[in-house]
């Protein structure tokens, strides 16, 4: 079979390959999909010695897949980032499903209605990026996005040239925002350590809360969210399976069925 792989850091805990294998599975494609450790310094190099036909790329790497791309699509080209190499002779194409997995999750697994839905958004990095365009094209009325680092939050809001729609705000703004329809948690905050406190005034009962982190990662966020009173709320896992089955589909042209192999990694936890 053809080989696939992952690469990040830190990657041993990733569930794609799981993922993928279950897909391949599921639609008797052969192949071989594996993790490779990967930061800054060596990506490039290992992407090459991989022999992969195609990669998934996580932290911290989806600016760097994006700038090795010859050829990138509009919605990588919106996020900056790129979460999907696919092969093209000697070189590489780049593509985010990062943005359409979560809204897939959100509407078709999770039942929420995003139109004219109120958003806030909890970080600027690659993964705000790779998933404020979908929230947009979505039909959200307002993303606001905000950032311990407020630049980086307006970088974020620029990029997506909808002054009229999406807002920028410092970290220190957040008491005075009101609630929301929807709180994104795109910080890698609780990985590395505690996230800021958030006012519970940003939730009611109305409102929906997802970690785009899963397992471990997404516990403190979704603890807040329930005590702040949200009744949804999800980590990452099933916007993980379906960035999965998106970018399974441009690599080989089939359409995995998600909700069996979300089934099977949710009952099984971590
Ligand atoms: P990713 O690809 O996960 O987005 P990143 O580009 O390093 O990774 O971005 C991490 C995000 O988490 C940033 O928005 C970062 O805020 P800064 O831009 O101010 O660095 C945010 N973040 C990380 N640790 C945080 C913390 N302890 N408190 C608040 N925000 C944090």
């Amino acid at each position: 079979g053809k080989r696939y792989a992952v690469f990040g850091t830190p990657i041993s805990h990733s569930q794609s390959p799981r993922i993928h294998a279950a897909f391949a599975r599921q639609t008797g494609i052969e192949l071989d999909y594996v993790s490779i450790e990967a930061g800054h310094d060596d990506f490039a190099a290992k992407l090459a010695a991989s022999g992969a036909q195609g990669a998934n790329v996580t932290l911290p790497l989806k600016e760097d897949a994006f700038a090795l791309c010859r050829e990138t699509s509009e919605r990588a080209r919106r996020a900056g980032a790129v979460n999907t190499l696919i092969r093209d002779g000697d070189g590489w194409r780049g593509d985010n499903t990062d943005g359409l997995g979560l809204v897939r999750d959100l509407t078709e697994r999770h039942g929420l209605d995003l139109r004219e839905r109120r958003v806030l958004l909890l970080g600027a990095g690659g993964a705000a990026r790779g998933v404020a365009p979908a929230l947009l094209d979505a039909g959200i009325s307002a993303l606001f996005v905000v950032n311990r680092t407020p630049e980086r939050a307006d970088a974020l809001a620029d990029a997506m040239g909808e002054p009229g729609r999406v807002h920028a705000r410092g970290w220190d703004a957040l008491p005075a925002l009101g609630e929301f329809d929807l709180l994104v948690n795109a910080t890698s905050a609780t990985r590395g350590g505690a996230l800021p406190p958030l006012p519970m005034a940003l939730a009611g009962l109305r409102s929906a809360a997802v970690d785009l982190s899963y397992g471990e990662a997404a516990v403190a966020f979704l603890a807040w969210a329930r005590a702040a009173g949200c009744t949804h709320a999800m980590d990452g896992l099933g916007m993980l399976v379906e960035q999965a089955a998106e970018s399974f589909l441009l690599w080989h042209g089939v359409r995995p069925e998600t909700d069996p192999v979300y089934a099977a990694l949710n009952g099984q936890g971590d």
